[in-house]
């Protein structure tokens, strides 16, 4: 399958990030997004990141402007998913929205066009049986900064055909990603690993064991690990690592996964990290 015209729906961190990537590796790209404003500023993160590349010396000024070019911003849904060939969703992580998003793909994309979720923790099973095409969906998880991290956890749903996963497969790699393949199960690899971690990080602070400080210094000085988990925490945002926790909790159902209470209250509180300007550490 030759995929030539992409669209991104969701201009936020993870939208914004994946259609840098893919117009930076020669694909015209439709960003879509419900209003003005949310363009704009998925833009303007895109134009930063690309000047970021060019000072390192990564890119040129000129493919930074020929990147930037091939992004079309619009609000228009149907015009801006009709002609893809790809269709990467990027909304958020909120099942009455993702649902309403794959019903509304059904009717305005191409029959052929392949429906791929940035989900983090919702079942691609579940977003194919919303389309009502699951042959053509697929899980395409990247990872935050998008144009920094060479992972994509591809997501095989119960019913993904063989031809959407070689597609999608290839195409990673075609961008310059490590695809690494996983099946359809709460959390996938990267979630189910990572958050625990970072849920267990979180129960140190509430048991007094160390400060958020220190916990992140065993963890960067002694493991190597680039940000120590609570910083981490704060830079994913501690609603989507309590909604994981939750999603991992209910879906496997074993109660190694439940959430701490302190990271349900700190959400509860509006403490979500580094988007809220106070979590774990302040902004
Ligand atoms: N766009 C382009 N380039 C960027 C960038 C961006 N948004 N952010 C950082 N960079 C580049 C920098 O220019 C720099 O490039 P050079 O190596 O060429 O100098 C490099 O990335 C490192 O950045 P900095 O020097 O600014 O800062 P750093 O060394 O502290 O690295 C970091 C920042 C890359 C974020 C690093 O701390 C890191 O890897 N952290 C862990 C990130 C992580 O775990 N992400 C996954 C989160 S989980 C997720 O996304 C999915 C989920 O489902 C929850």
């Amino acid at each position: 399958m030759n995929i030539q015209r992409i669209s991104v729906i969701g201009a936020g961190t993870m939208g914004n990030g994946i259609a840098h990537v893919f117009a930076q590796n020669g694909f015209s790209v439709s960003l879509v997004d419900v209003t003005e404003s949310a363009l704009q500023k998925g833009i303007e993160t895109i134009r930063q990141n690309l000047s970021r590349q060019v000072k390192k010396a990564v890119l040129s000024e000129a493919d930074a402007t020929a990147t930037l070019g091939r992004i079309t911003p619009t609000t228009g849904f149907v015009s801006g998913v009709e002609h893809a060939d790809l269709v990467v969703e990027a909304v958020a992580e909120n099942n009455d929205i993702k649902s309403q998003v794959y019903h509304s793909l059904a009717e305005a994309t191409k029959p052929s066009a392949i429906l791929a979720s940035n989900t983090s923790s919702i079942s691609i099973t579940w977003l194919g049986a919303q389309s009502k095409r699951a042959g053509n969906v697929i899980g395409m998880h990247f990872f935050n900064p998008v144009p920094v991290m060479k992972l994509v956890e591809i997501v095989r749903g119960y019913e993904t055909s063989d031809t959407t996963y070689q597609a999608v497969f290839a195409l990673a790699e075609k961008i310059g990603k490590s695809p690494v393949t996983v099946q359809d199960y709460p959390g996938f690899v990267s979630n189910r690993i990572l958050m625990p971690m970072i849920n267990e990080a979180i129960y140190c602070v509430m048991e007094g064991v160390a400060t958020p400080q220190d916990i992140d210094m065993v963890m960067r000085l002694g493991m190597a690990h680039p940000m120590g988990p609570l910083a981490l925490a704060d830079f994913i945002g501690l609603d989507v690592c309590l909604s994981i926790m939750d999603v991992l909790h209910r879906g496997i159902g074993d109660d190694k996964y439940r959430p701490c209470p302190l990271l349900r209250n700190m959400v509860t509180a509006g403490l979500l990290g580094k988007k809220s300007g106070k979590g774990f550490y302040s902004y």
